[in-house]
């Protein structure tokens, strides 16, 4: 008899509880404000100016992050403009270096990769302002000086809110201190095509480049491995970057398929065909010549580790 009564009142005190958090917590549709953001952002931010790029000089990682923090907090969630990081920016900017601009769509974790932290070309999440905020989520309350770690509002919800708004001015940045032969990556088994219209590169980039400072656009349109051709160089919407960019008077070059970056891709597909490396030699001069190259590798890479060893044992 305790038993029946008690079950169902547990039942219906927890969807109570349930759903009563929810009406307080969560507001919006998007995730909320990324745990220990404050710490992450501070030691990205000295992370950054101590071991990532030490060229950007001295900052102040606390002075940023407030400067940050006041774009968004204490208002409305839907309420933030770009123009509100603008201090932000302006603490955080440093040089790109000329030829390093790397822009795309569609393909972040490849970028990541090929960019290599600004070591081969610096794309805007490798920039101090881009690196401060990559991959995290966040938005404050009306009202409150707090962060909102329940939810925060999706695009959907609307566009001006803190994270976008972030993006943009980013980006807008970014486009803006871009210099000499720049870069575009984009991935050419996008579904909807390489180039996406809206995006941040057609609508808050290619419009801030400085034409002045730009001597050329390189184009690299790279499909998947095992992913479907449904975008190239000259047809589709790739043809239509390039012609916008002509028409802005930039000197275009487009690629498919660049090899550095398919060499990067085939990591994960060795064995693939379009991963095979041409052999060094003619297919006629294949067998015992080819082995005996291998042999005296063997032997070279024999005496440099006995070489190796006798250094080692004079140490
Ligand atoms: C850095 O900025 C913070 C916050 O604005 C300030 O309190 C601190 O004195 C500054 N530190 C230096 C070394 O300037
Ligand atoms: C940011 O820097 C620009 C250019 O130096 C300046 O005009 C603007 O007032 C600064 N904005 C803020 C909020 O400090
Ligand atoms: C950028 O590339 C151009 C040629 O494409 C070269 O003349 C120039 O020196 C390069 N600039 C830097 C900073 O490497
Ligand atoms: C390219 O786009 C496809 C389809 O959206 C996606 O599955 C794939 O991961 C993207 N490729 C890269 C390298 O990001
Ligand atoms: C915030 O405070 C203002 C002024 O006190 C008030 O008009 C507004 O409705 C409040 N907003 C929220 C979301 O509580
Ligand atoms: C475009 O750039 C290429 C490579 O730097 C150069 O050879 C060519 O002359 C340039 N074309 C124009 C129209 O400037």
């Amino acid at each position: 008899m305790m038993m029946s009564l008690f079950l169902p009142l547990l039942l219906v005190s927890v969807l109570f509880m349930n759903s009563f958090s929810e009406v307080r917590g969560r507001k919006w549709k998007g995730e909320g404000t990324t745990q220990n953001l404050e710490s992450i952002a501070i030691g990205r931010c000295y992370d950054y100016i101590r071991i990532v790029n030490p060229a950007v000089g001295e900052k102040n990682c606390s002075e940023i992050w407030e400067a940050f923090k006041s774009a968004f907090i204490n208002k409305d969630p839907c309420s933030i403009l770009p123009e509100d990081y603008e201090l932000f920016i302006n603490l955080s900017l440093h040089t790109i270096p000329a030829n390093k601009s790397l822009f795309w769509e569609n393909n972040q974790l490849l970028v990541n990769s090929f960019a290599d932290r600004g070591r081969r070309y610096m794309s805007v999440g490798d920039t101090l302002f881009g690196f401060f905020g990559d991959f995290l989520n966040w938005c404050g309350q009306a009202n409150s000086s707090g962060l909102d770690y329940e939810s925060c509002p999706t695009t959907m919800e609307c566009e001006t809110n803190a994270v976008d708004s972030f993006w943009r001015m980013a980006s807008i940045t970014y486009a803006k201190h871009s210099s000499g032969e720049i870069h575009v990556l984009l991935n050419g088994s996008a579904v909807g095509g390489a180039y996406p219209q809206p995006s941040f590169f057609a609508d808050y980039e290619i419009p801030n480049l400085q034409k002045d400072k730009i001597s050329q656009v390189v184009i690299w349109v790279v499909d998947d491995i095992e992913g479907p051709d449904l975008d190239s160089c000259g047809i589709h919407s790739v043809k239509t970057l390039e012609t916008r960019l002509k028409t802005l008077g930039y000197n275009v070059t487009c690629t498919d398929n660049y090899k550095s970056v398919v060499f990067l891709l085939c990591l994960d597909y060795p064995d693939n065909s379009k991963c095979a490396l041409p052999s060094s030699a003619p297919a006629g001069q294949r067998g015992p010549i080819s082995s005996d190259r291998g042999g005296s590798w063997n032997k070279l890479m024999f005496v440099s580790f006995v070489g190796f060893l006798f250094r080692f044992a004079l140490v």
